[in-house]
């Protein structure tokens, strides 16, 4: 058995925000906004419940802009009158004692043409690699509309700001716009967002700025995360190589948290790091003192134990927050036999999940999980 008390020992970010456990509610998209993409009744008694044990809660991932709307369902971040959708998000995170965090991007290539009316957009036109995406054409953004989106991000913070958030995380990861600039694969521009490693490397610097700008207006104390993905499997996509790189600028950014995107915490690098080990592990030294969140396939209070000895300072749950929405309290009390870990059909209401966000996750992100009888509680 692990020694687990450091998962419940309270931290205070560089920000000065506070937080009560090392534990996270993994950002996870609901697919379940109102038809005019703000947060529905559903999603917000499904973060609410799981606001009642961890420390951090990190929204389902907003849109800053119309243009980079990622999915049917998705929430909308990107003009004031989203502001009372916004407040009752962040009203009801923190009524469960957790810090609310709103996630923030532009999906870039990967926005189904249908809702960014046909007009896909990226660094470059490289179409999305997404199963099916090879023949929709993409746009590259111009230098204009490169700085438009950035200024939306900073407009985005102003509002998460405004509806009570303690903290918004800039999602660089898994394969949205700010991705799609760092990898070779995506971005082949040759001005100043790209060209050289260093140059695709601005535009995510850029967005942290300008995020940063829009914090100095806080009056009280508001994180600023980012989130990456380390690898790409393309061949001239990210490795670990181009990650080392992103890791060393944003250490400079002293950000109060790093968070990794992983399908599995402990798994080793493909390219461009030391094979024998962990991602986690040396990802974790090259950020030195910069706050890690590690994430991925994280069930067992064991498990969490392991993600924090190879060196996340917090331990994101995604999957099993939403299978044991009682998981934090669980663990917490010792009852780590009683976590659930396999679900039925009938299971819905009583685990609170969306209905959208149902049928994805029995369509194929949690399948193996899905057992036809009833579990043990
Ligand atoms: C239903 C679902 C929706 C997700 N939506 C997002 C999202 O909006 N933003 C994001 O950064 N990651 C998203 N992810 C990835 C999770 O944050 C997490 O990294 C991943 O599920 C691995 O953690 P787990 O094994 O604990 O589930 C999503 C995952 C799931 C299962």
């Amino acid at each position: 058995m692990s020694d687990l008390s450091t998962l419940f020992q309270p931290y205070t970010f560089r920000s000065g925000v506070q937080v009560r456990n090392r534990l996270a509610l993994a950002p996870m998209t609901t697919i379940s906004a109102d038809p005019d993409d703000n947060v529905s009744d559903a999603e917000l008694d499904y973060v609410a419940r799981r606001a009642l044990g961890v420390g951090l809660a990190i929204t389902a991932v907003a849109y800053v802009t119309p243009g980079g709307k990622g999915f049917p369902g998705q929430i909308g971040a990107e003009h004031d009158g989203r502001l009372d959708s916004l407040r009752a998000l962040a009203a009801r995170i923190k009524a469960g004692g957790a810090r609310a965090v709103l996630q923030i991007f532009h999906a870039g290539h990967n926005a189904p043409p249908e809702l960014v009316g046909g007009d896909v957009t990226s660094a470059s036109d490289v179409p999305s690699p997404q199963p099916g995406r090879g023949h929709v054409p993409v746009r590259a953004l111009s230098d204009e509309e490169i700085r438009a989106i950035i200024r939306d991000f900073g407009d985005a913070t102003r509002r998460a700001i405004e509806a009570g958030f303690d903290g918004v995380e800039i999602h660089g990861a898994n394969g949205y716009l700010i991705q799609q600039f760092v990898s070779a694969h995506s971005n082949r521009r040759s001005d100043a967002w790209g060209g050289t490693p260093d140059k695709r490397l601005a535009f995510p610097m850029a967005v942290i700025e300008e995020v940063e700008r829009a914090r100095a207006q806080a009056t009280t104390p508001f994180l600023i995360g980012y989130r990456f993905s380390p690898e790409e499997p393309h061949e001239q996509g990210l490795t670990m190589h181009d990650t080392f790189a992103l890791l060393a600028a944003l250490r400079e950014r002293h950000l109060d948290y790093v968070h990794v995107s992983l399908q599995d915490y402990a798994g080793s690098p493909r390219r461009g790091g030391d094979p024998e080990r962990s991602r986690l592990q040396q990802i974790a030294e090259a950020l030195g003192d910069t706050p890690l969140i590690g994430v991925g396939n994280i069930w067992t209070a064991d498990d969490a134990a392991r993600a924090q000895a190879l060196g996340a300072t917090f331990v994101a749950l995604g999957r099993a927050l939403l299978l044991e929405p009682e998981w934090v309290q669980k663990v917490q009390a010792g009852q780590t036999a009683d976590l659930r870990a396999t679900f039925t059909p009938a299971d819905r209401e009583a685990l609170t999940l969306p209905a959208p966000m149902w049928g994805m996750l029995t369509g194929a992100m949690l399948k193996d999980r899905l057992t036809p009888e009833p579990t043990r509680r």
